[in-house]
């Protein structure tokens, strides 16, 4: 396992749209073991694979709810709304208010292959839309309506 560099906001690697998933391997297990080794090293709330430098649609959330990893995910569904302060850990010293759902349904993939089916709400529903948002190289300075720095 390795702590990965996390790639900052500026460089065109954040702005590209991810590819699937298709081999479900060792490599992959690699990413991830580091993903998650990296991201609570620096507690942040999640990480995707642009982040590490991947174009790979995959992304870990580490939350109250848990640690969580989700390969190929796809919001299928999303209700209401919230609206709060969000970082990213590629938008180093800032912080934005960003309206995101409060409750999602995601379907995805687990690192064998195996699909799922998720119901979130809250900051857990927060940081997965946050995550899913880099792999089509979105930023959520992008959506923020009020940006601070720390
Ligand atoms: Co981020």
């Amino acid at each position: 396992m390795a702590i990965r560099s996390i790639v900052q906001v500026g460089d065109d690697v954040l702005r590209q749209k991810c590819f699937p998933v298709e081999a479900f391997d060792e490599k992959l297990h690699a990413l991830l073991e580091d993903m998650k080794e990296t991201v609570k090293k620096e507690e942040g709330a999640g990480l995707a694979a642009p982040q590490v430098g991947i174009l790979r649609r995959v992304v870990v959330v580490d939350v109250d709810n848990g640690y969580f990893e989700f390969i190929n995910p796809v919001l299928l569904d999303y209700k209401g709304e919230q609206t709060g302060w969000e970082g990213c850990l590629s938008v180093r010293g800032k912080s934005g208010i960003v309206s995101r759902p409060m409750k999602v349904t995601l379907s995805y993939q687990d690192r064998f292959g195996e699909k799922h089916l998720l119901k979130a709400k809250g900051f857990f529903a927060r940081a997965i839309c946050h995550e899913l948002d880099h792999l089509d190289g979105v930023l959520y300075i992008d959506k923020a309506t009020h940006i601070e720095r720390n």
